[in-house]
């Protein structure tokens, strides 16, 4: 490989081209490579074009598992879940939380709000309490003024609802025009930002025409207007219940139901109070969510920043899941921001969204959010369930184990004594490779 290599027009070589170039300049031009990243080209030419335009500079395809998770009974409806993530035993988990809720009333969730946000940040000399002044009429010259472009989002019932200014804090002169949408279906970036850059010039123009601002306080100067993907007010909220009697989420009973209820309990609570537990916690949770996320289109980066920013809402890191036992009944929640969109953007174009959308029943974004949030509850209660019980290496350890079979190319009765040999033992490369030289 050679070092510090640039080029310049990359952009502008074909895919071809670019392939050339990189097997040149990183692989000592061994022509083999071309065909590591060649196997993964679709052959339908016009597929592989769809897929060639999400991004830019594209060579090849990273191909993801696209797996499914059944059973999921959500607000008495049953879904099979699609879900796409590389890493094993996740769906195994969603699956077998969905089936064990599955016999004690399903998961339950509620949308609590669809607002999202968006600001105009801009450098002023004026104060807060004269913006407030002006709120009502840059509001209305605002709706005026973006009427063309937001006329659609309020056919189908969204739009802009409200705005407000904010002072930005340890910044002198910088304040926020900070506006809340109602985006519907779509998650909302797109029109947000629309919205928000049609608005500037005529924002600029306010200030300079109202006399006494102007004189005042002189021009403002927008730096940047943008939506939020920190989504407080876009929230949903999932949980499951049961009798404590109920919950015998051990295999084998070696501690009775209400300990080990309490257990669980503890569990969630150290995630709730020590931020390095909670942030795998909730990497736990979002195992789930990223999953199907990713599988029906959506902005997966996104999504995983509003949830952290959100768990961080009380100043300090915390778990997003939380745990209840009352009078006999044990309660596990998860309340999290999802800006989901069923409309628009990847959900519309990528083939394979379209069809997790299918299997999904063409759910709007409320009920994607519900679907969502409850698989992001179903990894949480598996991994925990696992964590105070058997521990999660015996499950992870079992995929593991396929994964290396498969990467050795063992045969399928190799594969089953291998299965066998390493129940109780320790699992690792070397040592499934010398177990297959003897077998
Ligand atoms: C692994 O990807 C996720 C877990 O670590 C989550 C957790 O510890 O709660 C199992």
């Amino acid at each position: 490989m050679k070092k510090n290599v640039s080029v310049a027009g990359f952009s502008k070589f074909s895919k071809d081209q670019k392939i050339n170039w990189l097997i040149e300049n990183y692989f000592d031009n061994d022509k083999q490579v071309r065909n590591v990243f060649d196997q993964y080209l679709i052959s339908d030419k016009s597929l592989q074009d769809i897929h060639d335009q999400f991004s830019e500079n594209t060579i090849s395809n990273y191909i993801l598992p696209y797996s499914l998770a059944p059973n999921f009974i959500i607000n008495g409806n049953t879904y099979t879940v699609p879900m796409v993530i590389e890493e094993s035993s996740v769906v195994a988990a969603a699956s077998s939380g969905a089936k064990f809720w599955s016999t004690r009333g399903g998961f339950h969730a509620e949308v609590l709000s669809v607002t999202k946000v968006g600001h105009i940040s801009f450098r002023w000399k004026g104060s807060l309490e004269i913006l407030n002044q002006h709120h009502e009429s840059i509001l209305s010259d605002l709706i005026n003024y973006t009427a063309d472009v937001t006329s659609n989002m309020e056919k189908r019932g969204g739009g802009l609802l409200n705005i407000e200014f904010v002072k930005v804090e340890n910044l002198d002169d910088v304040f926020q025009l900070r506006a809340y949408f109602n985006t519907c279906d779509s998650m909302g970036a797109n029109f947000i930002n629309t919205v928000l850059e049609a608005y500037e010039s005529c924002l600029e123009i306010y200030f300079d025409q109202t006399e006494e601002l102007y004189k005042n306080y002189g021009s403002i100067d927008v730096i940047m207007s943008i939506l939020s993907n920190y989504t407080p007010e876009c929230i949903v909220r999932a949980w499951v219940q049961c009798p404590v009697s109920e919950l015998n989420i051990a295999d084998q009973m070696e501690k009775d139901i209400s300990s080990l209820a309490e257990r669980f309990k503890t569990a969630i609570r150290i995630a709730e109070e020590d931020t390095y537990r909670a942030t795998t916690h909730n990497k736990g949770i979002y195992n789930g969510i990223d999953a199907v996320v990713l599988a029906t289109g959506n902005d997966f980066r996104a999504i995983e920043a509003a949830g952290h920013a959100f768990a961080s809402r009380s100043g300090k890191y915390r778990s997003l899941s939380h745990c209840e036992i009352n009078d006999g009944v044990f309660t596990f929640e998860l309340t999290v921001p999802l800006a989901l969109g069923t409309v628009g953007g990847l959900t519309s174009l990528h083939p394979l969204a379209k069809k997790s959308m299918e299997i999904l029943g063409n759910p709007d974004a409320k009920t994607l959010m519900t679907i969502v949030a409850s698989v992001g509850l179903a990894q949480n209660f598996s991994a925990i369930r696992s964590l105070v019980t058997t521990g999660i290496q015996k499950g992870h350890m079992k995929m593991h184990l396929q994964n290396i079979l498969n990467h050795l190319g063992a045969t399928p009765d190799q594969k089953n004594k291998a299965q066998e040999y390493f129940m109780e033992r320790r699992i690792s490369h070397s040592e499934v490779r010398e177990f297959l030289l003897n077998n």
